[in-house]
């Protein structure tokens, strides 16, 4: 029989070293019950359950936005729920779609190409925070274009203060920190403010510049406005014919105006969700490569039989090695480690976990990092072999769900091509000059935050060397 300490240890095993935690849990079966701190929650292994969750069940779920998420990034789509998350989802959407992509494809293709020219034999990087600074490149000008991509720096600046201050908080205390007057309070204050006259200044000027019929800038906050707009013609019209419709809705469900607050908070959650998950990414990436000279060389022989110097959009249908880089490195590496849910009614799960029936306002996490590693989908599931992903008949056998690094369903992950493609140029570009090493100084892990991020975030002190090929 456990003693009292013993029950009392597993409360904490999750917030002391979550990936272990649910690795032991998982172990005992395909829907265990752990405890988060002082909440219990459900673990669901098997692809089935998360199909269920992400995609087939999907309307009997909630997304579980921490406390601290809505104070950091307002709210913008990834904590909006119900009707509320779909419209902002509808108005997001286009700016995202396919037939965009030359505009961000161009951007990506430059900035990869521009911190490969700017590297040096010999040189050691901070890898990690090399990448976020590329990462983060890309996103500020695919966000405000070239004119005003500076406007990123306010972003990061703003978010870096608000992360610092609440990152550790993942309790409602997130709530009333603002109200002590620390200097780190007044710090989030200036930034958010500074922000917000940025944006608004950048926000009229592209609204006096399409008053006018100036020509319209191709960059993510246009499509943005001009969607926004479009949306809000639309409501108008079924407005009008019915007016009753104006407020439906309730606390989750409820419209909130369109207007620059709104498009402050859409912007820093494309920020937030945008950069530090494809460098972390990224990171593992070469550091896995530089572990693996069999991939390295494959690398190589991939990129050197391109045509040209500079990798763009079009060459990576033709880079299917490097995308098997990435997506092998997501399977073992996901950013996002967790996924959380909240069940809003009964909800018996199927083939999964089969008799299990979640009760309303059960918690439960899903994980890529647990079943991505496991042994009944994958062979050899903790080593890095980008080749399971080139054959055809290994991946039709795999269930859908064995691999969902980007999510799934109605909340899957908006930028998983944006970040894909990003990450394929960038491997391309500086593969086809450069190997990354890892220095021989690399002092080894740091110690993490406590955030959902956290688990799977590479150290910020490892170096890699560069070195001509
Ligand atoms: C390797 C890089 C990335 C990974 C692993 C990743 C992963 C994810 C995951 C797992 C979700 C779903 C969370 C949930 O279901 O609760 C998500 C949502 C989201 N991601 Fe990403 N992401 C990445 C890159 C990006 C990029 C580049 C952008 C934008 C430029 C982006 C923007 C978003 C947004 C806005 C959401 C919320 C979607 C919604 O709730 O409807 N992500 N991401």
């Amino acid at each position: 029989m456990m003693t009292s300490s013993s029950t009392a240890r597993p409360r904490f095993a999750f917030l002391r070293d979550p990936l272990a935690a649910l690795a032991s849990a998982a172990a005992t079966g395909d829907a265990p019950r752990l405890w988060l701190g002082p909440a219990r929650v459900r673990l669901l292994v098997h692809p089935e359950a998360v199909r269920d969750v992400l995609v087939t069940r999907q309307r009997d779920f909630r997304g579980l936005a921490f406390e601290a998420a809505r104070r950091i990034a307002g709210d913008g789509v990834l904590q909006a729920q119900g009707e509320a998350h779909r419209r902002q989802r509808r108005v997001l959407q286009p700016a995202f779609h396919r037939e965009r992509f030359g505009t961000h494809g161009a951007v990506m293709s430059t900035h990869a190409a521009r911190w490969a020219a700017a590297r040096h034999d010999g040189e050691t990087l901070p890898l990690r925070n090399a990448m976020v600074a590329l990462t983060l490149g890309i996103v500020g000008e695919s966000l405000f274009g070239d004119a005003d991509a500076a406007a990123v720096d306010d972003v990061r600046d703003y978010l870096d203060a608000a992360l610092s201050l609440y990152g550790p908080l993942v309790v409602p205390v997130a709530r009333w920190i603002e109200r002590v007057p620390l200097p780190s309070v007044r710090r989030v204050r200036t930034r958010r403010a500074r922000l917000d006259t940025r944006i608004a200044a950048i926000v009229a000027a592209r609204t006096e510049a399409a008053r006018v019929g100036a020509p319209c800038r191709d960059d993510l906050l246009t499509m943005l406005l001009s969607a926004r707009d479009a949306e809000l013609a639309a409501e108008r019209a079924v407005d009008a014919e019915s007016p009753r419709n104006v407020a439906h809705g309730g606390a989750n469900g409820a419209r909130r105006p369109l207007d620059d607050r709104w498009v402050r908070d859409e912007i820093m959650t494309l920020v937030l969700a945008g950069h530090e998950t494809t460098a972390s990414a990224l990171t593992w990436a070469w550091r896995l490569v530089a572990e693996h000279p069999d991939v390295e060389a494959r690398l190589h022989a991939e990129v050197d039989a391109l045509d040209r110097d500079i990798p763009t959009l079009d060459d990576v249908p033709r880079l299917p090695y490097v995308r098997a880089i990435f997506d092998e490195t997501l399977r073992l590496h996901p950013t996002v480690p967790f996924i959380f849910r909240r069940a809003m009614a009964a909800v018996p799960l199927g083939d999964g976990a089969p008799g299990v029936v979640l009760r309303p306002g059960e918690v439960v996490v899903l994980s890529p990092w647990v079943t991505q590693r496991d042994a009944r989908w994958w062979d050899a599931p903790d080593t890095f072999r980008p080749e399971r992903w080139l054959d055809d008949a290994d991946r039709a056998a795999r269930p859908r769900f064995a691999w969902f690094p980007f999510g799934g369903g109605a909340r899957v992950c908006i930028g998983e091509h944006f970040a894909t493609s990003e990450a394929v140029l960038i491997l391309a570009a500086v593969a086809r000059r450069w190997r990354l090493r890892i220095a021989p100084d690399h002092p080894g892990r740091e110690r993490t935050r406590l955030d959902p991020l956290a688990p799977t975030r590479p150290p910020s002190t490892w170096r890699m060397r560069v070195e001509t090929r």
